[in-house]
């Protein structure tokens, strides 16, 4: 276990001393970086506070964690801040996704689009450079429910994307898998680029990820898996002890969490997790001036970000964590058995925190009021509610006593 619950004293130490090991613009020779603390003209630093705050006074000092720490060199201007974000990435790989020791690089991304990408991004070079594959025998296959960050992915990288149908149980639609795997290989395709959902954005549902392996194997197609836990890497593994979508699963080679939707951190705190030998594919060898090159598609990036990981991370512990989610289980518990009584249809994975109302037995109203999202802003079908830290039981009960008043009206 690398992840230790921690008094906010040593979070404190902990993050003081990393920043004195790094290079201090105000204090030591840094004459040669495209950078400096924030502009003390505008953001007027506040020793007192700044004293007390890890998060602002690294926000301050401004370190830059370009590239890659978990590979063998890196930027030694921020060694200090960049071993804490090594040290979030363990918890992340191996606490959470339960990666052995040693066996995974990655890094904080800018979010969930980004980590995503990296990771097709390097199957699509390895697919090039092992196999000689040409772009137009790549390709993506999703769902129908995955984020569009696949779609930007494709356009980007200039491969092909199929997404499969979602069948009323929620998970892939068996047929689907192999009609757009069938018309893939009519079209040329070889090398398939699979990426499954650990909770999806509108629905929170989870894919079953065997469903793709069985199919791909029946066509003899080589692929490589990727997991996009962006919205529910931070809260399944902790609802649903017996998952598969992590490290222990031997097909799948990446996954991708997002701090700043269930933990809470500032944006710009996507993280990207692969297995050893994989982020080399997406290695820029022309960055020659940065120490270790960058193998991130991200470039320059916040040290803070990773420190805010940490932070938060560290304050719960992993206990505080499994806490955390049994409230907010319990919270959806509540609000599903209120819909339900009133009969109105939803869709909720048991081990999500998502759910989705179909908008017939909703109003337009009702979901401008509460600030209910739609799948589609021209024309919803659906809308949902996130149960998140902020969403109490007080507000989740104002919505069901508005939904009643509608149905008696
Ligand atoms: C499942 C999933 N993947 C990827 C993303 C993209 O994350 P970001 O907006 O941080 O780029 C989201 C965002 O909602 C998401 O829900």
């Amino acid at each position: 276990m690398n992840w230790k619950k921690l008094s906010s004293q040593e979070l404190r130490n902990r993050v003081f001393s990393a920043l004195k090991r790094n290079k201090n613009y105000a204090e030591e020779m840094v004459l040669g970086i495209p950078a400096s603390y924030l502009d003390p003209k505008v953001f007027h630093p506040d020793d007192k506070l700044l004293e007390d705050a890890p998060f602002l006074s690294t926000m301050v000092q401004n370190p830059n964690h370009i590239g890659c720490h978990t590979l063998d060199s890196s930027e030694s201007f921020f060694q200090g801040t960049q071993e804490i974000e090594r040290e979030a990435i363990a918890i992340c790989a191996e606490d959470i996704l339960r990666a052995e020791a040693g066996s995974y690089d990655g890094y904080i991304a800018s979010g969930g689009t980004e980590a995503n990408i990296q990771a097709i991004w390097i199957y699509r070079n390895l697919f090039v450079q092992e196999y000689n594959a040409k772009p137009g025998e790549i390709m993506i296959l999703c769902s129908e429910h995955s984020h569009y960050s696949m779609d930007k992915a494709a356009n980007l990288l200039g491969i092909g994307i199929r997404k499969v149908k979602i069948g009323n149980d929620f998970i892939q639609d068996v047929d689907s898998v192999n009609y757009e795997l069938d018309e893939a290989i009519q079209d040329g395709v070889k090398y398939i680029i699979v990426v499954a959902n650990m909770m999806t954005t509108m629905f929170g549902s989870v894919d079953d990820p065997e469903i793709y392996v069985k199919t791909l194997g029946e066509k003899g197609l080589a692929f490589r898996m990727h997991i996009d836990g962006a919205y529910g890497g931070f809260y399944y593994p902790f609802s649903n002890k017996e998952y598969k979508l992590n490290f222990e699963t031997h097909y799948i080679s990446s996954v991708t969490l997002d701090a700043h939707k269930m933990a809470q951190a500032p944006y710009g705190t996507g993280i990207f997790i692969a297995r050893k030998g994989l982020i080399q594919y997406a290695q820029t060898k022309e960055a020659s001036y940065v120490e270790g090159q960058d193998s991130t598609l991200i470039g320059s990036r916040s040290g803070a970000n990773a420190i805010a990981v940490w932070m938060i991370l560290s304050t719960y512990g992993p206990y505080g964590w499994i806490e955390k989610i049994f409230i907010l289980q319990k919270r959806t518990d509540w609000f599903c058995e209120q819909l339900k009584s009133l009969g109105i249809p939803y869709y909720r994975n048991p081990f999500s925190n998502i759910v989705t109302m179909e908008a017939d037995a909703l109003s337009a109203e009702i979901a401008a009021n509460y600030g209910l999202v739609p799948d589609d802003h021209h024309k919803p079908n659906w809308f949902k509610v996130v149960i998140m830290d902020h969403v109490e039981i007080e507000k989740l009960e104002a919505l069901i006593n508005a939904i009643k008043s509608l149905q008696i009206a």
